[in-house]
């Protein structure tokens, strides 16, 4: 790949730059992969209607997500073990997410830790969190992310236990990486890759220390195992929501049902989401559920969608199903992988290019105001 077009070039990049099991990390589902596949489908199965002779000279590009400026309805969404893809890769996505006037969101599971981001970084990112078993713990967390000035929490909803991805299991993911002589040879042929990681701030997960220690992880979804709490409920949510005076976002809802408890709970903004095909294998796409969750919300609260996003298009067609803004995980996570922050910049760019000239050929204006008329 000379010049990069498209996040499929960036996904290509990171595919050659990273050791195989941190790749597959990101590019893989859970199970059979049946729903991470779905996502794509179902988004390349909408058809865009072309409409000519409308004065594009004025598009809005601009919007707001959680009630935060926003340059393009686009965000990066939470992605665990980030700083193994590039050393220091969160302070990157989240230098280059504000450089294009957009919002990062940090994750629990990051390698870096809420401080670390904090002190390298102008912009306030958003914060998401997991439950773990010690309540303490979540509220240090909660207490962590207030003091940083994270405008925005993101509760995730949908892992309360976690999907198997078989591939990660094959690969012996773990957190910091285990050197055993097949990864050995794989980390030998990337030495730019190891460079970073090996000299980043962190290695294992920066927030968590308290909790993990310095012990040596064994596999990464036998810790979760260990730590995340399979009995959370919607009380949890309340807990969250008393203890978080700042917006609340709830990430991981893929049902009308559980939209209106999501509003129900005062969520400013769920997150139309199915962990981009992560966690329940044979669940609907995001962007089939979208609809419905829109229905369900009347308007009470802002939706949002990720789950197979890799270009303005994709974005173009989840605003006109009514989401306000999509995530990009994966396509973020290449980029990063591929090219660091200059590659997470060139992707916003190149999404949001798409977006624009999409517009003016579907005859829109504002991605505030796009219409289901726009897909035939
Ligand atoms: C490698 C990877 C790690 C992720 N880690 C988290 C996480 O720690 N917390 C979270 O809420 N979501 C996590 N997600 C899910 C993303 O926030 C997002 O929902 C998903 O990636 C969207 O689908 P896409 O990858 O197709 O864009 C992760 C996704 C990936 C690919």
């Amino acid at each position: 790949v000379t010049v990069v077009t498209s996040v499929g070039d960036f996904r290509e990049l990171a595919r050659r730059r990273v050791p195989r099991a941190i790749f597959d990390y990101a590019d893989r589902g859970s199970y059979e992969e049946i729903t991470i596949r779905r996502n794509r489908a179902d988004l390349d199965a909408l058809t865009l209607r072309q409409r000519v002779m409308v004065d594009a000279s004025k598009q809005t590009l601009a919007t707001t997500l959680a009630g935060q400026p926003s340059a393009l309805p686009l965000m990066i969404a939470p992605t665990g073990l980030t700083g193994l893809f590039r050393g220091n890769g969160e302070i990157y996505g989240a230098r280059a997410a504000a450089a294009a006037g957009i919002p990062f969101c940090l994750g629990t599971l990051s390698i870096l830790s809420i401080e670390q981001v904090r002190e390298s970084t102008e912009v306030p990112f958003w914060f998401q969190l997991y439950l773990m078993r010690d309540r303490g713990f979540n509220a240090n967390l909660i207490a962590r992310a207030k003091e940083a000035k994270c405008p925005v929490l993101v509760l995730t909803l949908d892992l309360q236990v976690m999907g198997v991805r078989r591939r990660d299991a094959k690969n012996g993911l773990s957190v910091p990486p285990r050197l055993t002589l097949r990864n050995a040879l794989d980390i030998a042929t990337k030495p730019g890759w190891a460079l970073g990681v090996l000299t980043a701030k962190s290695r294992a997960f920066g927030n968590l220390k308290p909790l993990a220690g310095s012990a040596d992880l064994k596999s990464l979804s036998a810790w979760v195992a260990n730590q995340f709490d399979p009995s959370i409920t919607w009380k949890d949510v309340a807990w969250v929501r008393e203890r978080w005076p700042g917006k609340l976002v709830l990430k991981g809802v893929l049902d009308a049902d559980d939209a209106r408890l999501a509003v129900d709970q005062g969520a400013d903004a769920v997150v139309v989401s199915n962990h981009g095909g992560r966690q329940l294998d044979g669940a609907c796409s995001s962007i089939a559920a979208l609809p419905e969750v829109v229905r369900a919300v009347q308007g009470r609260c802002e939706v949002l969608l990720d789950g197979g996003v890799m270009s303005g298009q994709d974005v173009l067609k989840a605003l006109a199903l009514g989401a306000r803004g999509c995530l990009i995980g994966k396509a973020y996570l290449y980029a990063l992988a591929a090219q660091g922050q200059a590659g997470v910049a060139k992707a916003i760019e190149i999404i949001g290019n798409e977006l624009k000239v999409s517009l003016a050929l579907t005859g829109a204006i504002d991605v505030q105001n796009v219409s289901p008329d726009i897909l035939r």
